[in-house]
């Protein structure tokens, strides 16, 4: 294991066994109905594809990039779409997935986006939330503002991570477990 990566938060058994349930409730939700899922790349990927495969119903995939970091800090949300999105998200249900959900700032921007753009309805999945229960309280507060997300895969503690594909400048997605970088 690289030198930087520290504590593993979640290993492969106890990332598919939530995600399933993910894929679960969302087939509930969402039965009877064929929404769009907005994926944010690239940090959603794995958890994309495990999602998809525990959904039983119908589904059309989107994908869109929202940059946000330089390094650990946080900066200027840059949204991209292809051509064509708009047509294709008008007047239907939007489901946003994203990795992981820091102060919020992404999912706001891609929920504006999405309803200028006359999206339906906008629900968002995240798979981790930082600033939950064990958040730092200024952290928290800040985050609380914003438009929480409607599913959560694990709360976390405010710390950077890699894996399952959070990555630090690029690398570390592809490890099958959501791992703390150390610090220093
Ligand atoms: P937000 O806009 O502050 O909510 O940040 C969300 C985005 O920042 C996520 O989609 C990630 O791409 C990135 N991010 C936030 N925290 C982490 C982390 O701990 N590891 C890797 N990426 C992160
Ligand atoms: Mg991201």
């Amino acid at each position: 294991m690289a030198r930087e990566i520290g504590d593993v938060l979640f290993d492969a058994d106890a990332i598919a066994r939530r995600v399933r349930d993910l894929g679960r409730q969302l087939t509930e939700t969402y039965r009877g109905r064929e929404p769009v899922l907005v994926a944010i790349m690239k940090g959603c990927v794995l958890f994309l594809a495990d999602l998809v495969r525990a959904w039983d119903g119908p589904m059309d995939l989107e994908f869109i990039t929202a940059e946000s970091y330089e390094g650990t800090e946080p900066g200027q949300v840059r949204l991209a779409v292809p051509d064509g999105f708009a047509d294709r998200v008008a007047g239907r249900p939007v489901l946003v997935v994203d990795d992981i959900f820091d102060t919020g700032a992404t999912l706001e921007a891609v929920r504006e986006t999405l309803t200028r753009l006359g999206a339906e309805e906008v629900r968002t999945v995240v798979f981790l939330r930082k600033h939950g229960p064990e958040g730092a309280a200024a952290a928290q507060a800040d985050s609380r503002r914003r438009p929480q997300p409607d599913w959560v895969g694990f709360d976390v503690p405010d710390r950077f991570l890699v894996g399952y594909g959070l990555d630090l400048d690029g690398r570390y997605r592809n490890l099958p477990y959501v791992a703390a970088v150390r610090d220093g």
